[in-house]
């Protein structure tokens, strides 16, 4: 499978095990304008700590599941739990092996083609549902955990469909349709938390940052090649123009207003019945 360039390129510039969101537990407090990277990091930190809080007692072993650079992993590690790990990226399955040499087994799956050998206590799903299939996603988890266990997932879901094919809509699922599917396939829904608000600052300070550094470095080169190449300036809106615009069209997912007008950030815990 190959790399998703993307991923890597957040795992790269921002230096964190993790590839998610993070959690703010004082949203409105946060000042967009002094955010570090720091924080940002740390509110990364924070939102693995939360989410394991919503791990039941009776959990010993879990799939971490788009297990991404081994951030969550190595948390659940050091809490005591007995970790495996799934991704289908080279790069992450070369991250794993380095990282853990061996200690969490990686698998170099699709979620939706996995087979396995054994069944956990609970599945992670840490911003990686919305990449599943829901259906396959939903039978593979029917295989993959014992009766009585858990599914926990936390990723954003799409909660109003206008029509307008805005990018927030292309990359989520329909909860409605996540959660019926869940059912259907013998999950219960035990616990639920809205963590949309404590999300957004990730999303706002990502967009101060291209604001100020990335939109003015752009518009600074093209205006240095129209004064002095022209000719390289038009040779590349040529060749690249349309596929420049599609790209600067995606940086409206970073509009918080926008994503909570299609989208909640939830967390979800099902018990498999
Ligand atoms: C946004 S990252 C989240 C990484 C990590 N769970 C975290 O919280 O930092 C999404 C992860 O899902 C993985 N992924 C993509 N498609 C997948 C699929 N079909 N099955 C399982 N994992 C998938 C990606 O490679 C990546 O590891």
């Amino acid at each position: 499978m190959p790399i998703d360039h993307v991923l890597k390129l957040y795992s790269e510039s921002f230096r964190s095990p993790y590839l998610h969101y993070g959690f703010w537990d004082e949203p409105d407090k946060v000042n967009i304008d002094t955010l570090t990277l720091n924080d940002m990091v740390a509110a990364q930190q924070r939102y693995i700590e939360h989410l394991a809080s919503f791990i039941p007692e009776d959990v010993n072993n879990i799939l971490d599941v788009g297990a991404g650079i081994g951030g969550n992993s190595s948390f659940l590690l050091s809490k005591g739990f007995s970790v495996e790990a799934l991704s289908p990226d080279d790069y992450q399955e070369k991250v794993f092996a380095e990282k853990y040499n061996g200690e969490v087994p990686f698998y170099r799956t699709k979620f939706e083609d996995f087979k396995p050998q054994k069944q956990y206590d609970l599945v992670l799903e840490s911003e990686s549902a919305c990449y599943i299939q829901i259906e396959p996603g939903w039978q593979v988890a029917q295989k993959t955990i014992r009766k009585g266990g858990y599914l926990l997932a936390s990723d954003y879901f799409l909660h109003h469909n206008d029509g307008s094919g805005d990018w927030h809509i292309k990359a989520s699922h329909d909860e409605k349709t996540y959660l019926e599917k869940a059912k259907e396939y013998g999950f219960e829904l035990i616990r639920e938390y809205d963590q949309t608000d404590n999300t957004m600052p990730t999303l706002d300070g990502a967009k101060a940052f291209m604001d100020r550094f990335i939109f003015p470095t752009v518009e600074f080169s093209s205006n240095y090649l129209d004064k002095n190449h022209p000719l390289v300036l038009k040779v590349l809106k040529k060749a690249f123009g349309k596929k420049l615009e599609s790209k600067i069209n995606q940086f409206s997912l970073l509009e918080s207003s926008d994503f909570k007008k299609y989208k909640r950030y939830m967390i979800y815990l099902f018990k498999k019945i």
